[in-house]
């Protein structure tokens, strides 16, 4: 078995929202990197210098990079091999049917399988089902007889950053890392050491159960005040006093607020758990209750109302979450849908996606109904509120499960939230 001759320090495949970051920083820290992506639009968009989706700070850290020329960039995933640490962030969604969609995984894995020597070191940084890394290890021996952990070194070192958050959680956040065999571990730390962050070595299964973990346990959090939003409604209570109550200087913890609960790893992360749950059912029942606030919110609606047909319903945001630009996994699109069923006129706008949506004002003219679906900063402004207020007039319901102005009502009139807002 010949030695890994190395022309980089670092391969990265996978340029999306974990990669690119991470490519970048790990340039940035003076390390030779070699970017790898399937996608020729997206290596042109870095090769020219153009951030491909926003992330804090990650623009400037892209021309500062490029400008110290410590990146290169490739469509092959094989060429991986120059470098001898060689770190996956490719996607890892999940099939509809409660199962992790390891293709991409697999697919690297194959390309990667013939141009693999002594001294390469694989770390998986994509979510994954538990037992995914000592499968991977398992296919390195089993298809190339390599002992891992001594000659060829297999880790999982999830990503466990927040969106928008990268450039400042890269260095703070414990660096989780989880080898197979001997030396896995201490291989890939070697990387990750050029981080500020401390690195907490475990084992493969326990580093991917605390990644997996980290995600259901604020997917559940949420859940809870989202069941909560439906129990007030059915009582006619209101959830923000109710959520007020139980946490006003209660010592033992609290209750998080609602909100429309979903995005590209909350709504998939804990499949990787139920897939093999002997005791199946609790974390469905969580995403049931997450998956089902759109509806509550039209059935909301439809109760104050009546029939939405020919109604103008404006939808503000349709990333997943707060000041970012990915709507991937949105909550707010199956509201769209369930709001088209219903015959509405739906109007989108959305200041910060790339999918192109109406202007502010369109979406909110005349309209009888605004959902702030995404608690963007840009809507929890009084000056949008007024603007609500005097494009759709005072009888417009607005539903805001986020309390976007601090009105503390779900579903109220403008009228309403603009006096509210005015006493408050
Ligand atoms: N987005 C987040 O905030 C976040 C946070 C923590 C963990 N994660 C996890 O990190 C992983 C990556 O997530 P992401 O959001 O960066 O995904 P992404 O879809 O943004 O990025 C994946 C990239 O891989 C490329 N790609 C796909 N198949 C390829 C192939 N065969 N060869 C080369 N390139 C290929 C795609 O073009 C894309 O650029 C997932 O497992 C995800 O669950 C994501």
């Amino acid at each position: 078995m010949t030695r890994t001759q190395s022309t980089a320090d670092v391969s990265v495949v996978g340029l999306g929202r974990v990669g690119l970051p991470l490519a970048l920083s790990l340039a940035d820290r003076g390390l030779e990197v070699l970017g790898i992506d399937g996608d020729p639009a997206r290596l042109e968009a870095v090769r020219e210098g153009r951030m491909p989706f926003a992330e804090t700070g990650a623009q400037e850290l892209l021309d500062r990079v490029r400008a110290g020329g410590r990146m290169s960039l490739c469509e092959r995933v094989a060429d991986g091999a120059r470098a001898r640490h060689i770190v996956i962030t490719l996607g890892t969604p999940s099939f509809s049917h409660i199962e992790i969609d390891m293709r991409d995984i697999r697919s690297a894995l194959d390309d990667l399988l013939g141009v693999l020597a002594q001294g390469h070191c694989l770390i998986l940084r994509s979510t994954i089902a538990p037992g995914t890394t000592d499968f991977v290890a398992g296919y390195l021996a089993k298809h190339r007889g390599f002992q891992i952990g001594e000659e060829v070194f297999v880790a999982h070192a999830p990503e466990r950053i927040a969106a928008g958050r990268f450039l400042e959680e890269i260095d703070t956040l414990p660096c989780i890392i989880g080898g197979v065999g001997a030396r896995s571990g201490e291989v890939a730390a070697e990387l990750f050491n050029v981080f500020r962050a401390p690195v907490v070595q475990t084992s493969p299964v326990q580093a991917e159960l605390a990644k997996i973990w980290t995600n259901i346990l604020r997917y559940t959090n949420f859940a809870l005040p989202n069941l909560l939003m439906m129990d007030c409604e059915r009582h006619g209570a209101n959830v923000f006093e109710v959520i007020d109550l139980i946490n006003r200087d209660y010592p033992r913890g609290g209750i998080a607020l609602p909100g429309l609960t979903a995005g590209t790893c909350l709504r998939k992360d804990f499949t990787f758990s139920e897939e093999r749950s002997p005791a199946p059912g609790m974390l469905l029942a969580v995403s049931r209750v997450n998956e089902t606030v759109p509806l509550f919110l039209v059935e909301g609606i439809k109760r104050r109302l009546g029939e939405l047909a020919h109604r103008k319903v404006a939808v503000l945001g349709v990333a997943f979450k707060a000041d970012t630009d990915d709507e991937r996994d949105s909550l707010a699109h199956k509201l769209i849908r369930l709001l088209e069923r219903e015959l509405a006129d739906v109007a989108v706008h959305d200041p910060r996606v790339t999918t192109p949506t109406m202007s502010f004002e369109e979406a909110v003219d005349g309209a009888d109904v605004v959902v702030v679906a995404t608690n963007h900063s840009e809507f929890c402004t009084a000056r949008s509120l007024a603007a609500i207020a005097e494009r759709a007039g005072a009888s417009c319901l607005i539903v805001d499960p986020w309390n976007c102005w601090g009105a503390a009502q779900v579903f109220a009139y403008s009228s309403e939230i603009t006096a509210l807002v005015a006493s408050g």
